[in-house]
């Protein structure tokens, strides 16, 4: 199937039949591939996405070089595909790597200027949707910030860490911005609650309400349990990690989300795989051997997740 040319061919559909798809993160070929045989399996559409920090690795120190590389891979290995699979930059901060995405052919570029006061985060947001736009590109971006919320904190503290509905609509009235990312409770990494997992779904329905737009759900792995513990058992030191368990997953798809960020959950099903295949043959040094497995049990953290958000079938 062609290359998706701008996201929102993928987040419209979902916006309007209420499903998640999965935006997995890359920063190589092993993680691609492993991604790509999963959505395929699930005949699912998929999402690609690169941070900053991929596109630095990827172009050996150069992020602007590292953009075309990805996107000529991402791009070529679509075509050779029956899902729809777009390429999105993940966190941009600034112009600088937005353009470089846009001339290597990004299908979507997300503008992360949640670290700013509201209006500079609108001016900087609209900025970026002009250029993008006149690119034929859609764009994210993120209001609120990412970062758990105790049950026992005060009103004030959960309204300065979490999105405002209100400003959610001028804000997208303001910039034009394609999809959001709200903050509702998530945070990157493998450490994302202490306690229960809570997300604050009616801030979510809100948002929704009010903007109609697809939805992003960051911070969205589960780090299931069960991976991290095969890792510790061949060598890893992980403890403590909790993710947002598939259940909460699912009830964040009913309440709007269309789009949901994952990368945790792949790092941890590589290393597990990798772990235990040095482990399992210690005379092994050809790497396509022992990536092999790795890049297998991404591939079912693929499956497992499309499965819970409701894609599958949906390419
Ligand atoms: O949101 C963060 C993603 O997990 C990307 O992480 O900046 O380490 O590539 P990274
Ligand atoms: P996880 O760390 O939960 O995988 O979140 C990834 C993410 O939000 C990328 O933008
Ligand atoms: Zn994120």
């Amino acid at each position: 199937m062609p290359y998706v040319k701008n996201t929102m061919e993928i987040l419209g559909k979902a916006n309007k039949e209420y499903y998640g798809v999965g935006a997995f993160n890359i920063n190589d070929m092993e993680f691609l591939y492993a991604i790509v045989n999963g959505a395929v399996k699930e005949n699912a559409p998929i999402i690609i996405e690169t941070s900053e920090g991929a596109m630095k690795y990827a172009g050996n120190g150069d992020p602007a070089l590292g953009a075309q590389v990805l996107a000529d891979m991402v791009k070529r290995i679509a075509d050779e595909v029956p899902i729809p699979i777009a390429l999105h930059l993940d966190h941009g901060h600034d112009m600088e790597h937005v353009v470089a995405c846009i001339k290597a052919g990004y299908s979507s570029v997300m503008i992360d200027a949640s670290k700013y006061p509201f209006e500079e985060n609108a001016r900087i947001t609209k900025e970026i949707v002009k250029v993008a736009h006149a690119a034929g590109i859609s764009v994210e971006a993120e209001l609120g910030r990412l970062q758990g919320v105790e049950d026992n904190v005060s009103v004030a503290e959960r309204d300065a860490v979490l999105i405002n509905p209100d400003e959610a609509k001028k804000f997208v009235e303001i910039t034009e911005v394609d999809f959001l990312a709200p903050a509702i409770g998530t945070s990157h990494g493998a450490f994302k609650f202490k306690g229960e997992a809570k997300l604050d779904f009616e801030r979510l329905q809100k948002v929704k309400e009010l903007t109609g737009l697809p939805m992003v759900l960051h911070g969205a792995s589960s780090v299931p349990p069960e991976i991290v513990e095969e890792a510790n058992k061949y060598g890893a030191n992980i403890k403590g990690a909790k993710g947002v368990p598939f259940d909460v997953l699912k009830e964040a798809v009913k309440y709007g989300i269309n789009k949901v960020n994952t990368d945790t959950d792949l790092r941890m099903a590589f290393l597990a795989g990798l772990r235990k295949a040095l482990h399992d043959d210690p005379a092994q040094f050809d790497p396509r051997k022992y990536f092999k497995p790795a890049m297998e049990m991404v591939e079912q953290a693929v499956i497992d997740r499309i499965r819970i958000l409701g894609s599958s079938g949906k390419a």
